[in-house]
């Protein structure tokens, strides 16, 4: 059995301004950022730091070439604590440069990864409402010199504290806040039905699916696409829960299904997850009918004022209705990708296939593939 165990402390600030006081950042202080989060909400304050924007040094993804770029500038700064304020990709090249001493590359983090000491205290500012990795040890980092996106990982690259600012989302594009918070969804219910859950990180579960389903249903009641900015502190909350739940408990086949959309398609990854969601459910409910997967459609019935055997169903209708669901072949995905696909996920992705509600096979994964075709 696995202890629970929260390791970064977290603050939540009214913004950015009280944080910055709070915390005195200053001259000792990098702040790893995009300048399109900088210009609006930092600039003004001239707080003096040192400032590195990312998308300098490459789009998209982290890369090992984006990293390296960026610790090669970092190698003359003097800076004590790192301040990440971003999505996904900063807060990935925030946790490696953290563990990073000023002669290293990426390449020698990977080398030796079961002995990374923490150089910088690491901040960590979400600027989405999906990942929940300011409260994760993990960074994927597509290793281009391999051929692989390889995690990184090291009790090291624990945050000493994530900041959670609502004013941070502001700027979200509507897009952006739909699949991010799809994506904390699905955290939250996976992690739930893992065999690796225990009483304290379903709490963390369930008042994620809390949060995220009450705001779902009061943005899309309200009608306006920015309705959901009402409710940011909400769904940022609810995707710091949703991370410390799947830290400890992990995801499962939903994640490890949507990951060849993300590799050989670019669907972004809260989307390719909505796209496996309902039917890896499907499969769930038609191989173990009677199991925890009926706790949790009690507790969405609650969510979502319905009986508990249509609950799932009402919440597939809810997130169609915050994000309108495709099937795989609209996304460009052919049919002869997908046994390839189920024999590559059943192959590589154990990690999360061990999470699973119930153990599944290849002809399982192909068949959920098909549905969703
Ligand atoms: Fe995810």
């Amino acid at each position: 059995m696995k202890a629970f165990q929260l390791i970064p402390a977290i603050a939540e600030y009214a913004d950015f301004k009280t944080y910055a006081q709070e915390a005195g950042l200053g001259a000792e202080d990098l702040i790893l950022t995009n300048e399109y989060i900088y210009e609006p909400t930092i600039s003004a304050l001239d707080l003096g730091c040192h400032t590195l924007f990312q998308e300098k040094y490459g789009m998209g993804e982290p890369t090992d070439v984006m990293v390296d770029a960026i610790l090669d500038e970092l190698r003359d700064k003097d800076y004590n604590r790192i301040i990440a304020v971003g999505g996904g990709t900063i807060i990935d090249i925030a946790k490696v440069l953290a563990v990073a001493s000023k002669e290293d590359k990426v390449d020698d983090l990977y080398d030796r990864m079961a002995d990374l000491h923490k150089v910088h205290e690491l901040v960590i500012v979400p600027t989405t409402c999906g990942t929940g990795s300011e409260v994760t040890n993990i960074s994927i980092i597509n290793r281009t010199t391999k051929g692989v996106k390889q995690g990184i990982v090291s009790p090291a690259m624990f945050a000493n504290e994530a900041a959670l600012i609502p004013g941070m989302l502001a700027s979200l594009p509507y897009g952006v806040f739909a699949t991010s918070s799809i994506d904390a969804m699905i955290h939250a219910v996976e992690s739930f039905l893992s065999p690796n859950a225990c009483a304290i990180s379903e709490l963390f579960s369930k008042s994620a699916l809390h949060l995220i389903l009450s705001g779902w249903r009061a943005a899309v009641d309200n009608g306006d696409r920015d309705a959901w900015k009402k409710y940011a502190a909400r769904f940022l909350r609810a995707s710091n829960f949703a991370g410390i739940a799947f830290g400890h408990a992990g995801c499962a086949a939903v994640h490890a299904l949507s990951y060849p959309l993300g590799g050989a398609h670019h669907v972004p990854h809260g989307q390719s997850n909505q796209l496996m969601f309902a039917d890896v459910m499907r499969k769930y409910q038609e191989k173990k009918p009677v199991g925890k997967l009926n706790k949790l459609e009690e507790i969405l019935a609650a969510e979502l004022d319905t009986e508990p055997v249509f609950a799932l169903e009402e919440l597939y209708k809810l997130m169609n209705a915050v994000l309108e669901k495709k099937q795989l072949r609209e996304v460009g995905v052919t049919a002869d990708e997908l046994p390839v696909y189920a024999k590559t996920v059943l192959e590589t992705q154990q990690r999360l296939l061990n999470n699973n509600y119930v153990e599944l096979t290849e002809e399982d994964i192909l068949s959920i593939y098909t549905n969703a075709f």
